[in-house]
């Protein structure tokens, strides 16, 4: 026989989003249950994006998560931007008074999931037959734990945090959805090197040879992308070719790229994709599983933070009503900000990277475009806003 439970809210998906609403929502009176297919050791050990906006920061601690951020991340007054063999930084401090913190997702995640075990929080890793019904109306949540029981859950509101293959979106008839998407003819290609950092702060590389990225880890363990092809083959990469275009790309001014062991390697997607369609019924989206960015400025956890946030403002006064419509306030308020990060991690992403058919006038304007950033206050004042956060 399974185990059934009545609970207000049920979330699919336990990485930073789903694990954060659950910890808002308790801080809030509201209960929750967690349910995750992973294990906590996969999540805790995929390597991600490592940047943290300032508002994102503010969240963690003062919502009582954790003060780690503040003692192991570091945190960033600026990044650099180099083309032309040159580097220019731009100056975050001093253009939009905000920083960022460099303070890798996983280690988000591992704070959250000790902050919900260390409250009590309802959590459940290597979950399978995840299954919802009937979430216009009353909604179910089936799932069998890690020990083999069977759970069946009555929830009033179901969310979908479960990324961006998310099984809870294809809950919303096609037809339903309003879907919007781009592609892009480039991916990211990702390394994690025992190397010293050569330097101190992010650096955004446009070359002759495409983009690359120098980002950094710990003082021993740094993080590096370079721009490759979408179906990229990892076989053509031996260690000494990433390091020979790493090298290549950053060249110039007496820059010199301190190389090392290469530890690990993937390739990362490109796709920019919003679903504004972000409740249906008794059914929320949140983070990835109703919109994607492009990796380029590290947006895609600030954003499903800054959901989830206006999320549980939302979700008790719908509970509280027992006005579902109430949740319709969600998507209107989180679609302004989902819009400019979609429209910022674009613009990134085409400033910096090559095109495939090498066209000439687009590389002479992308110069132009980068020229006109580092010359002028007004011009990087959008990119320091835009990467460090806006404030609403
Ligand atoms: C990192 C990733 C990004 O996509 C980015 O824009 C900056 C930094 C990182 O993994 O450190």
């Amino acid at each position: 026989m399974p185990i059934e439970s009545r609970i207000p809210v049920a979330i699919v998906g336990a990485g930073p989003a789903g694990l954060m609403l659950s910890h808002l929502l308790a801080r809030r009176g509201i209960e929750s249950v967690v349910v995750e297919i992973r294990s906590r050791h996969e999540i805790e050990t995929t390597n991600r994006a490592g940047v943290l906006e300032q508002g994102a920061v503010r969240m963690l601690v003062d919502e009582g998560v954790s003060d780690r951020v503040l003692r192991e991340g570091h945190e960033h007054e600026g990044i650099a931007l180099r083309f032309g063999g040159h580097g220019y930084r731009i100056d975050f401090r001093r253009l939009v008074d905000a920083a960022v913190w460099l303070y890798p997702q996983q280690q988000v995640f591992t704070d959250l999931a000790d902050a919900r075990a260390r409250d009590g929080g309802d959590v459940r890793f290597e979950v399978t037959d995840v299954s919802v019904e009937d979430h216009l109306t009353s909604p179910t949540l089936r799932f069998t734990d890690a020990d083999g029981e069977q759970h069946v859950v009555r929830a009033d509101i179901i969310v979908g945090a479960d990324g961006s293959h998310s099984y809870c979106r294809g809950l919303v008839p096609p037809a339903e959805r309003r879907e919007y998407f781009t592609t892009y003819p480039y991916a990211w290609l990702g390394i994690l090197a025992e190397a010293p950092p050569s330097a101190d702060e992010l650096v955004y590389v446009h070359s002759d040879r495409g983009f690359a990225l120098l980002s950094q880890r710990t003082p021993t363990v740094q993080r590096m992308y370079l721009q490759c092809t979408p179906d990229e083959d990892l076989a053509q990469w031996p260690d000494d070719r990433i390091w020979e275009e790493l090298i290549a790309r950053t060249a110039g001014d007496g820059f010199a790229l301190a190389t090392g062991t290469i530890t690990e390697k993937s390739i990362l997607p490109f796709r920019s994709y919003v679903d504004e369609t972000m409740r249906h019924g008794r059914l929320v989206l949140v983070g990835d599983a109703a919109h994607t960015v492009p990796p380029t400025g590290a947006k895609g956890l600030n954003l499903a933070l800054a959901d989830v946030g206006i999320l549980a403002d939302v979700i008790p006064r719908a509970l509280a009503s027992g006005d579902m419509d109430v949740l319709d306030e969600y998507a209107e308020r989180a679609l302004d900000r989902i819009w400019k990060v979609e429209s910022f991690s674009y613009w990134m992403t085409q400033m910096l990277h090559l095109r495939p058919d090498g066209d000439a006038f687009d590389v002479h304007r992308q110069v132009g475009e980068l020229r006109r950033i580092v010359t002028s206050d007004r011009g990087s004042a959008y990119l320091a806003e835009a990467y460090t956060g806006w404030a609403t």
